[in-house]
């Protein structure tokens, strides 16, 4: 058995006690990071750090998966939230720092800086508000077309960047990088 059929056999096996469990909703893409996590034999580093697969993030759609405790908004943006995002003038954000460790020094929020990949597709931040913790609604929420904080009502737009609210900062964005087209190391 090759050790591609290995991961396969651990995830369908996981699936089935998701399933069977709690009622959860899980797709296989959240599902394999957790699984690593729980191999005996995994590293010390990779508890805190959780490979995603992201084939099956269709354009416009998201994926949330947990890390170290946390949400993590995985976001595959459309054409329309790219141009969105770089058409906003810099003058106009609350935050003007992109809050995104992968890239060096303190850098600008521009949309391009907040992305992992230079097409834009792809926007990974913690789905954790700036303002007091809570977990922001996505899928085009508030009135900037990217996420909304109902607890004390907090915009951000089409790139995680507040806009409007009582959020002081621009959704963080983790560690992350793509190990290959379709997997994403957080961490
Ligand atoms: S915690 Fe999000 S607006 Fe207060």
């Amino acid at each position: 058995m090759s050790h591609a059929d290995d991961h396969e056999g651990t995830r369908r096996d996981f699936l089935y006690y998701a399933t069977a469990g709690a009622g959860a909703v899980a797709t296989g893409a959240a599902v394999w990071p957790l699984v690593n996590q729980m191999n005996p034999s995994a590293d010390v580093r990779a508890l805190s750090s959780i490979r995603v697969d992201v084939s099956g993030v269709e354009q416009g759609t998201q994926l949330t998966v947990k890390w170290l405790g946390k949400p993590v908004f995985i976001r595959r943006r459309t054409a329309a939230e790219i141009e969105e995002g770089r058409a906003v003038d810099l003058d106009d954000l609350i935050d003007p720092i992109a809050r995104n460790p992968n890239i060096s020094g303190e850098t600008a929020a521009t949309d391009e800086n907040r992305t992992l990949d230079e097409a834009g597709e792809w926007l990974v931040q913690m789905g954790v508000c700036t303002h007091l913790g809570c977990v922001p609604l996505g899928d085009g929420a508030g009135e900037f077309g990217g996420w909304f904080c109902p607890c004390h009502g907090s915009h951000y737009d089409t790139a995680g960047r507040i806009r409007k609210g009582p959020a002081p900062e621009n959704l963080h964005v983790p560690p992350a990088v793509f190990e290959d087209e379709t997997t994403l190391l957080l961490g």
